[in-house]
């Protein structure tokens, strides 16, 4: 049986004792700033990150040049994400020679040996890092590396946890996250994800009804459940379905939505909770990959077309205008002309609202990293641009079709242009005007 650890932070007297620490070495009125990259895991991370810098004593900067510590959240999931934070790290360098500024890298990144090394080696000055099942050590490391010339490390490896009882800044947002679940089991063939942020394991349902409650006391009005493999929640099937419901009957919930989910684990009582959820947004997104049973084989995404079309159809049947969304990978190994074309053609007959599209990258440690017949870069840069052409067009004529519509929009206010916005139920943003004191509000608009 996979056994993890819950670190509940109330009762973490380690943590309690640095925070204190961390308070007495600095003065009044020292900032921080937290650079974000990645996906919505590390945005919520980010949050937990500005809580403790906040219990340290810390204010939040206007920017990182204004900032006395500096936070980078990083992401591996392609190299792309990595050679941007060297980027932004060997722009910090010449500035911070002498450790002008606490500066620590959290997140995916620093999960991983190599990248590890090549940071330490390359940018001395970094204060410390840290892993992802480590955040809860961010007090001790400020603390250690204000007295260490070396970059102090906190990962741990083969030990996960979850963190309850955190602090998290904001909190006060109309629209916002719960974890339910960390890590994946999957071990896609191309991904990084497991090897940095563990294996599945789930919250207390109970902790999470309560955290939901306590985000809608405090004025949220939408909720999005986070995993990244949400819908094996408690181990996938019937759990999931279940907690949607019990979340659906908290009064003054507007709106659930709930992301990423592995077609694999989409089950018929999943399917149905968005006929009989009425909170339950008509919005999924439902990853396909690739549209050729051969490529979604060799990426071990244990489906197959056949499978994810007839998903397509039993969500359509149940809500007939629910709008899917889709990550998509070209020039993955081995990947053929009519592979692609599979793809291209998958995505016309399913017409997705949306899609993240992307060139395969291979990532070291993965099995795909190692495997055969490589797509040329030139090829792979040509099928990206045809395949985004092709989903640039189903996502206007989605949107043109809702002209002259009337829709339920949950009102954010006024942005910073003087225009109101908020968005559609099928996650579209609208701007619209008149909406004097509709801050949090449901309202009527028509397209
Ligand atoms: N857990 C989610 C998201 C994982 S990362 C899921 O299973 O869908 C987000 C997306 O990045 C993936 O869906 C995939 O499309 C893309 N991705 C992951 N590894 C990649 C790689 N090595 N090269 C290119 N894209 C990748
Ligand atoms: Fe990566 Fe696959 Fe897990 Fe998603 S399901 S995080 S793509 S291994
Ligand atoms: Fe990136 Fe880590 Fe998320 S690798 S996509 S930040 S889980």
């Amino acid at each position: 049986m996979y056994e993890f650890e819950t670190i509940d932070l109330r009762r973490y007297e380690e943590y309690e004792q640095y925070i204190g620490l961390v308070r007495s070495e600095h003065s009044q009125n020292e900032k921080y700033c937290i650079l974000s990259y990645g996906c919505q895991m590390n945005v919520h991370d980010s949050q937990i990150i500005a809580g403790m810098l906040e219990e340290m004593g810390y204010i939040e900067a206007e920017n990182e040049n204004d900032a006395d510590v500096i936070i980078l959240n990083t992401c591996c999931i392609r190299d792309h994400a990595e050679q941007r934070l060297f980027g932004v790290l060997g722009a910090l360098k010449p500035r911070n020679s002498r450790r002008e500024k606490i500066v620590g890298v959290c997140g995916c990144m620093s999960q991983q040996e190599a990248s590890r090394l090549k940071m330490r080696r390359s940018f001395p000055f970094l204060n410390f890092l840290i892993g992802t099942q480590s955040i809860h050590h961010l007090p001790k490391a400020i603390y250690q590396s204000l007295r260490s010339k070396k970059t102090v490390v906190f990962v741990d490896e083969g030990k996960d946890n979850i963190l309850e009882n955190v602090p998290l800044a904001g909190g006060r947002e109309l629209s916002s996250f719960v974890n339910v679940m960390y890590g994946c089991n999957n071990f896609c063939s191309y991904c990084v994800v497991p090897y940095v942020r563990g294996r599945e394991r789930s919250r207390e349902k109970a902790v999470i009804i309560d955290e939901v409650k306590r985000l809608v006391d405090a004025g949220a009005k939408e909720i999005t459940l986070l995993g990244q493999n949400v819908n094996s929640y408690g181990g996938g099937g019937t759990a999931f379905a279940e907690l949607i419901s019990s979340i659906n009957d908290i009064n003054g919930l507007e709106r659930i939505r709930f992301m990423t989910s592995h077609p694999k684990d989409m089950s018929d009582e999943l399917i149905s909770a968005f006929g009989s959820c009425s909170k339950l947004c008509e919005h999924l997104h439902l990853p396909m990959q690739s549209g050729s049973d051969t490529v979604l084989s060799a990426m071990n995404r244990k489906y197959n077309m056949e499978k994810y079309m007839s998903l397509v159809e039993k969500l359509r049947a149940v809500k007939p205008n629910i709008e899917l969304s889709t990550d998509m990978i070209v020039g993955f190994p081995g990947e053929t002309d009519k592979d692609f074309m599979d793809s291209v053609e998958a995505m016309k007959k399913i017409r997705f609202a949306f899609a993240f599209l992307f060139a395969f990258s291979p990532r070291k440690g993965t099995v795909a990293y190692t495997m055969p017949d490589a797509i040329d870069e030139a090829v792979k840069k040509e099928r990206l641009a045809e395949i985004m052409a092709v989903q640039d067009s189903i996502s206007k004529e989605i949107s043109s079709s809702y002209i002259g519509k009337r829709v339920e929009v949950l009102s954010e206010g006024m942005n910073d242009d003087g225009v109101y916005v908020g968005k559609t139920r099928t996650n579209k943003k609208v701007f619209f005007e008149n909406g004097c004191n509709t801050y949090g509000k449901l309202v009527t608009v028509e397209i």
